[in-house]
């Protein structure tokens, strides 16, 4: 806390009240969905046994051995306490914007940038489609936010926009500006209090049948809390490749969709 006041005062003040609320955060008791990728693919109205699976643990791969490559880590907990996105994550987002084609994709974290470069490929892949990636890089070594978005090719970057700063200060006016967005990726700062504030905010404007996708939701419950209250929108709760935690899935129906927040 010490070392991010010396550096980004105007950001650190920000994790004194996510401090202050961790003391009141608990891991929740999930029904883990071990068929989620098929329950995922009957969420999109997709088929399963789904060809995009293996295009996602290739690309995942590659983007792993790149970053090996040039000798720079990758896993878990690598990136300060945080870490790189893990092969199911990967698959789910790939497979999210491959099966639903969004116009607006908008991302919380980008460290590495693992889930920002599956993105990017599916909408070039598509022909369509932007990214806007909102992202506080490591607030104090500054060797790790050197290597923001090392995993983003060159020739990707066409249809990506990266806001520097943290979503409770970056979001509000991204949001405005969109108006919609059809595919929200959360894997920044993951705490009950932030992971509710961008869900909320998020939930005002995703389009009907839009997807959000929220990472690491084990440790508290900020997820749940969220999915108790939307009615209309339909959850999964997903084990990650290496069994350590779980992300979550969220589907509002085309239909009016009641959602926290609006
Ligand atoms: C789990 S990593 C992101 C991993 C990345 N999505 C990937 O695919 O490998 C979390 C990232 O969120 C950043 N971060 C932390 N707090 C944040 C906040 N409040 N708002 C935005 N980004 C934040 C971290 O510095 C880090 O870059």
């Amino acid at each position: 806390m010490a070392g991010a006041f010396a550096t980004n005062p105007r950001e650190a003040v920000h994790l004194v009240p996510e401090g202050v609320a961790s003391y009141f955060e608990h891991p929740v008791d999930y029904d883990v969905d071990e068929a989620w990728e098929e329950h995922l693919h009957a969420l999109l109205g997709m088929p399963w046994p789904c060809p995009e699976r293996q295009r996602a643990e290739a690309l995942w791969e590659d983007a792993a051995g790149e970053l090996r490559g040039r000798g720079l880590d990758f896993g878990r907990h690598t990136y300060g306490q945080y870490s790189d996105a893990d092969l199911s994550l990967a698959r789910a987002v790939w497979c999210t914007v491959v099966h639903l084609r969004p116009d607006v994709v908008v991302e919380t974290g980008v460290a590495r940038g693992i889930t920002s470069r599956i993105i990017l490929e599916a909408l070039e892949d598509n022909g369509e489609g932007h990214l806007w990636s909102v992202d506080l890089p490591h607030p104090f070594e500054r060797e790790l936010a050197a290597q923001t978005g090392a995993a983003v090719p060159r020739h990707s970057r066409s249809r990506w926009s990266y806001i520097e700063g943290s979503s409770r200060r970056r979001l509000p006016h991204l949001l405005r500006r969109l108006g919609k967005v059809d595919v929200f990726v959360h894997d920044s700062l993951h705490t009950a209090r932030n992971t509710r504030f961008e869900m909320d905010r998020i939930g005002r404007v995703l389009s009907p049948g839009g997807v959000m996708l929220v990472d690491d939701i084990s440790t508290h419950q900020g997820f749940a809390g969220w999915a108790s209250k939307a009615s209309g929108a339909r959850t999964l709760v997903c084990p990650s490749a290496d069994g350590e935690g779980l992300f979550g899935v969220v589907r509002t129906t085309p239909a009016a969709t009641q959602v926290p927040g609006r």
